[in-house]
């Protein structure tokens, strides 16, 4: 197995300071979350960001940096203009909703494409200066397109890999991009470009000869002289990782907790970074109208949504958050009473055990994103599971709903729609979750993460290099 040189904007762990203690936290996210485990395995290097370390003292940053590196994480720190102008700026208030669909939201000047372009440049130097002839290199995400093309004009031989983990939208929604051109070059660079789901890969098909001529085969296209493979690689989860927490006799008791505290009520549960893609409003409003419209579940539901802090000095996610806010008032104003409030929100990261917990404590979870490129909580939901309980409810605009065929499909934009399948999901007999629950249990477990690294992988490694590295010493 060749050493792994991990590059992605965010590393697996960010900085936390607390009066004047440096730590390292687990960041959120798919991406982080899911390579974490092939990282630790794998014994390479992870280039990427750790966070904004601006009001670090010397000695602070040099601890910190003493624990990156025994976490085998190199870190490439961001200053503060660019965080603005290529996090916040092109990466987040122009990809991120160009990718989602959400054109509207897109600024109406793109201002930061020149920091964007430099950032990726210096992903490339520091990643090229790391790299050691052999290596395979996993580049990942949005923030990255073009990193794959600076690495293959700085080295010709090395193999790439590039992995998208939002959807790729439709070449009608990519096309309206300014720097279409540039950034399909860049994503050229490399040997294999991966995608969630089928359906990316032809929109990324459609966006190349769209904008740049190319014809594809099914799998490849030929690029400046080389042969680019594309693919399908679904991403999974830890799924054994989380089925071992679920049963843990802590996660246990904290279920027993949980579930004490809401006798003779039912559980509905919603995870997410507080992200506009993820469609929290109209989660909120078909709740609202499962208690509109049944008198009966007053006080006898109650919906737990816990929302990660994400992106917060992006205007339309404060924006966002205040949505959230006011909606969750309305909500517990209109139908909450003197010992209880329908809609429990918390604005904050959990850790893993306290996740299990709530995936195993709930009825129904509600996975209701607007568009996901896969969305990595319906599988964690499900391996937390060994009970075989509990019902999912998930979006058919996120990638996973392609896999996950035994969950309850809902169109998020339908509130009503929403309300009905929330409805059904609490009436839904055992003798139907348990078999659905099981089913999906199977494929989370079959096609988990390292099933997903594997087959990248070895996929990369199936394509020949254009020229063989030399053999060192
Ligand atoms: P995205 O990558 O867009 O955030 P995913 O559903 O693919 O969406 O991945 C989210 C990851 O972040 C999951 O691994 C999930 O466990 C984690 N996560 C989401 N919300 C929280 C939270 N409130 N606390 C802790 N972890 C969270
Ligand atoms: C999604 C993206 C990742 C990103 C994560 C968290 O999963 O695909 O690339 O790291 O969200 O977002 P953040 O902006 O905090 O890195």
């Amino acid at each position: 197995m060749p050493r792994l040189l991990l590059v992605s904007n965010r590393l697996p762990v960010t900085v936390k300071t607390e009066k004047d203690q440096v730590s390292v936290v687990r960041s959120a996210g798919g991406l982080a979350t899911g390579l974490s485990g092939p990282h630790e395995r794998s014994g390479g290097l992870w280039v990427g960001w750790p966070g904004d370390v601006s009001r670090l003292s010397q000695a602070q940053r040099a601890k910190l940096e003493e624990q990156l590196a025994g976490l085998r994480c190199v870190p490439l720190y961001l200053s503060a203009s660019e965080v603005s102008r290529f996090y916040e700026g092109y990466s987040n208030r122009v990809l991120w909703p160009l990718c989602h669909y959400l054109l509207e939201r897109v600024p109406r000047q793109d201002r930061d494409w020149d920091s964007y372009v430099k950032v990726n440049e210096r992903f490339a130097e520091l990643a090229a200066s790391h790299y050691q002839p052999g290596d395979t290199i996993w580049v990942h995400d949005y923030q990255l397109m073009l990193v794959p093309g600076l690495l293959r004009k700085r080295l010709p031989e090395a193999r790439i890999g590039f992995f998208h983990h939002i959807p790729f939208p439709s070449s009608e929604i990519f096309r309206t991009l300014p720097r279409r051109e540039a950034l399909v070059r860049g994503l050229l660079g490399a040997d294999l470009v991966g995608f969630h789901t089928t359906s990316y890969v032809h929109h990324f098909s459609n966006t190349m000869l769209q904008v740049l001529g190319l014809e594809t085969e099914v799998d490849h296209v030929t690029y400046e002289g080389r042969t680019v493979h594309l693919g399908a690689f679904p991403m999974g989860i830890d799924a054994e990782a989380f089925d071992r927490l679920a049963r843990e006799p802590g996660t246990l008791e904290e279920v027993k907790v949980l579930r004490e505290r809401a006798v003779g009520q039912r559980l509905l549960v919603g995870v997410d970074r507080l992200d506009y893609t993820k469609g929290i409003p109209r989660r909120l409003l078909a709740v609202q109208r499962v208690l509109e419209r049944e008198p009966s579940l007053r006080g006898r539901l109650r919906f737990i949504q816990v929302a990660v802090p994400s992106r917060t000095q992006v205007e339309d996610y404060a924006a966002y958050r205040e949505q959230v806010d006011e909606l969750v008032g309305r909500i517990n104003g209109l139908y909450g009473n003197m010992h209880n409030v329908p809609v429990h929100y918390l604005y904050r990261s959990l850790n893993e055990r306290q996740l299990a917990a709530l995936y195993r404590g709930a009825d129904v979870m509600l996975v209701t994103p607007i568009r996901d490129g896969m969305n990595l909580v319906a599988k964690e939901f499900c391996a937390a599971r060994p009970d075989e309980d509990g019902v999912l409810l998930l979006s058919e605009f996120a990638g996973a709903a392609n896999e996950l065929c035994e969950a309850t499909f809902v169109n998020p934009y339908d509130v009503e729609g929403m309300a009905d399948a929330i409805l059904k999901a609490l009436d839904m007999p055992a003798s139907e979750r348990q078999p659905r629950m099981r089913a999906l249990r199977e494929r989370v477990k079959a096609h988990d993460v390292h099933w997903w690294v594997g087959r990248f992988l070895d996929t990369l490694q199936a394509i020949p290099t254009p020229v063989k590295p030399q053999a060192s010493g």
